[in-house]
């Protein structure tokens, strides 16, 4: 892989070498297969591809100073898949073999995974879908899980560097009932077009406010929110957003650092009182924002010295990053080797 430029890589699909699979049928999962094409074939009329049927997941492996691999909390990840599947009635895979497979994809892979000194890290995308047929709305009686990867700068091409988010009152990502709390592909469709109007608009993402009264703070499109004010770190709690575990590991870091920590509504007010603001998720990692602009009330919301991070988002992000490529001890067993 020397003829790739790590460092600038950015986030973006890539072709590697080899991808698992794993097929549901007859009412089992099957075992896990290796595969070299990135194609998969499937019936045209299967409900992954008309009536959504299907749920992903994103983890990343990163390679320390050491030379080893670590991936970052995936039983977190499988857990969540699973409550996934719930959700859209899918049958669960078992924890143990979606670790597995995303072992194998990582190992198989190797050479992908970026090295140390470029900051990149090996992305992971295990996605779960309905492949059997039907016309009524219902679920699928046959399923593909599969796991591929690739090399991955950050998600914001500012990297580290404050961004901007806009609240745009008019769109919303899901329902206050709906499947906000799942990662499944429905959202992600849903947040599309307004996410391409905050781009255009020199945006990094929108800033989601709860759907039901626009009073409180929901999410980001690609990753949570938080916001500190004396010395607290504070994240909305909300049916409607995913559960991050980028945010989840940041809360059990805040506090060992001396923060307090509340996951609770936040009011839109208190946009306004935050000393520091940050998206958060493992794509975004923390990426601290320097503005929000309420575009529906013309009104500006900064932070910071509007050049760089503050000094708890930095921190935050230095641990959990050095917890992630193996420089500080893994007292929470959040990381495993491969
Ligand atoms: N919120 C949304 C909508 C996301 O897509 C993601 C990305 O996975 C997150 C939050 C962050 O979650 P995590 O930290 O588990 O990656
Ligand atoms: C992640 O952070 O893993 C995500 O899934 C965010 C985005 C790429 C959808």
């Amino acid at each position: 892989m020397e003829n790739l430029d790590w460092k600038n890589i950015g986030f973006g699909y890539r072709d590697t070498d080899y991808n698992i699979r794993c097929y549901y049928r007859n009412g089992q999962w099957g075992e896990l297969e290796i595969s070299s094409s990135k194609r998969i074939d499937i019936h045209m009329s299967a409900t992954a591809l008309h009536y959504g049927q299907e749920a992903f997941e994103g983890l990343k492996a990163f390679k320390g100073k050491d030379g080893k691999i670590r991936i970052f909390r995936m039983d977190e990840n499988a857990k969540r898949m699973q409550s996934s599947c719930d959700g859209i009635l899918m049958p669960k895979l078992p924890v143990e073999k979606f670790t597995e497979a995303v072992r194998r994809a990582v190992k198989m892979n190797e050479r992908f995974v970026p090295p140390y000194e470029s900051g990149a890290a090996l992305y992971i995308r295990p996605l779960l879908i309905g492949t059997g047929p039907q016309i009524g709305v219902k679920p699928a009686d046959e399923y593909l899980f599969t796991v591929f990867v690739m090399p991955v700068g950050p998600y914001f091409p500012e990297g580290f560097k404050p961004t901007n988010l806009v609240i745009m009152r008019e769109y919303d990502r899901a329902a206050p009932q709906g499947t906000g709390k799942y990662k499944v592909g429905g959202n992600y469709a849903a947040s599309m077009y307004e996410g391409k109007l905050a781009k255009e608009q020199g945006f990094s993402a929108v800033l989601y406010l709860d759907a039901r009264e626009k009073k409180y703070l929901d999410e980001c499109g690609p990753a949570n929110f938080f916001g500190i004010k004396n010395d607290t770190y504070i994240t909305p709690k909300s049916d409607s957003i995913l559960p991050s575990i980028t945010n989840k590991s940041l809360m059990v870091l805040a506090e060992e650092m001396g923060l307090k920590v509340e996951q609770r509504k936040v009011p839109y007010e208190e946009l306004s009182e935050f000393e520091e603001v940050g998206a958060c998720g493992t794509a975004a990692v923390i990426s601290p924002i320097k503005g929000i602009y309420d575009s529906d009330n013309d009104k500006w919301f900064k932070y910071g010295n509007q050049e760089e991070a503050g000094e708890w988002s930095t921190k935050l992000y230095n641990k959990l990053r050095a917890i992630q490529y193996g420089e500080e001890e893994d007292k929470h067993g959040w990381v495993e080797i491969v």
